[in-house]
């Protein structure tokens, strides 16, 4: 079965192919940075309207590249939410037409369960049961994951996500946006040990995370910095960068190792944009490679938001029995609140 899916819950606008037997076709992305960056952040109307302009040339672009015709699409895949309820309804409707015109199933995705099932995408690609460590924009969760559709949550962030703990640093270090990889860059030529930041609850029993004070801490040390050399020079900015990741990067790693002990699994797997994160690879890989487990990323591309993770989940759960592929809905909705736990095969299924 080919499934073509679309992803447009905030600045990217993902299509992608993928075959339920043979897995990932052909996949198209345009990245709205360079249009939000004048307003250091994401402007919702501005991405809603971006994704209306992308979404029927990367879905012309991506059957070319498969070779396919429309016609031999089998179903749709959208990303029916979290996100921003305007650049959903973009992904959303377009997919619905296309579902209507070919009287084919439309099958809503939950975009973290898309970020979730990514590193699936890898070769090679980890087995169940594993401790997933979520780190986007929006979110920072650990999950235990026992199979498609059969999630735990461990713990999640009381406040900010580590992505927004990046992207907040940055913005008072005055780097650009998006802050996550500027700041990475910029923390390679930085000395991570000239500045002590906070980690918060580093040590707490549980396995949730904090990141709200770290800013804070930023904030204090930038002031700290200005007063004493005026303008903050290159490398000030560069250790302070480093400081930051490696607060961000240790707690991450430390409530991650936790996880994976407390749940008795072997695997981990870190999704989401901040696993893109250099220093955060390698910490993982190293310690996990010292307790004889084994850590997956999905590849780099797939770390950010991307139309492959939406029809690859889409895919995953019909393989996995879990879509009602005769349902054909006269309506459809975005819901840009909604809990991962939403799409979990109820226990008593599972039996
Ligand atoms: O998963 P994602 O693309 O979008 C959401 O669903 O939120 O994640 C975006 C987040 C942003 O906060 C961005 O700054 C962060 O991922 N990010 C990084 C890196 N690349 C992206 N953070 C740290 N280091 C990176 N290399
Ligand atoms: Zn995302």
């Amino acid at each position: 079965m080919i499934i073509i899916g679309f992803e447009s819950s905030c600045d990217e606008t993902g299509v992608a192919l993928v075959c339920t037997e043979r897995g990932l076709l052909a996949h198209a992305l345009h990245s709205q940075i360079d249009m939000h960056r004048d307003y250091g952040g994401v402007v919702p109307e501005l991405a809603s309207r971006d994704h209306i302009r992308r979404v029927i040339p990367l879905t012309r672009q991506v059957l070319a590249q498969a070779g396919l015709a429309l016609n031999d699409v089998d179903a749709v895949a959208y990303t029916a939410g979290p996100g921003l309820a305007g650049a959903l309804l973009v992904g959303a409707s377009v997919a619905q037409a296309i579902a209507w015109s070919l009287e084919i199933p439309a099958i809503p995705v939950h975009h973290l369960e898309g970020h979730l099932l990514s590193p699936l995408l890898a070769r090679p690609r980890p087995e169940f049961p594993f401790v997933a460590l979520l780190v986007s924009g929006g979110h920072t969760q650990l999950m235990r994951v026992d199979g498609v559709g059969r999630y735990t949550l461990l713990g999640e962030t009381l406040d900010d996500a580590a992505g927004e703990a990046f992207d907040k640093s940055a913005k008072l270090m005055g780097l650009g946006y998006p802050g996550g990889p500027a700041l990475s860059r910029l923390a390679e030529n930085g000395n991570a040990a000239l500045h002590e930041l906070p980690r918060p609850m580093l040590h707490s029993p549980d396995l949730d995370f904090s990141f709200s004070g770290l800013k804070t801490a930023v904030l204090t040390r930038v002031r700290a910095l200005e007063r004493e050399h005026g303008a903050l020079s290159e490398q000030h900015l560069a250790d302070l960068a480093a400081a930051t990741e490696a607060a961000i990067v240790d707690v991450l790693a430390a409530k991650a190792l936790k996880a994976v002990k407390q749940a008795g699994v072997k695997r981990l797997v870190v999704a989401g944009g901040v696993g893109a994160n250099r220093h955060l690879r390698k910490q993982l890989t190293e310690a996990m490679q010292r307790k004889g487990g084994e850590v997956y990323f999905p590849p780099l591309e797939f770390c950010t938001d991307n139309g492959a993770m939406i029809a690859f989940a889409a895919a995953q759960r019909v393989n996995a029995g879990l879509v009602d592929l005769s349902a054909t809905g006269d309506a459809f909705t975005v819901r840009p609140r909604w809990e991962l736990t939403d799409v979990c095969v109820p226990e008593a299924i599972i039996g």
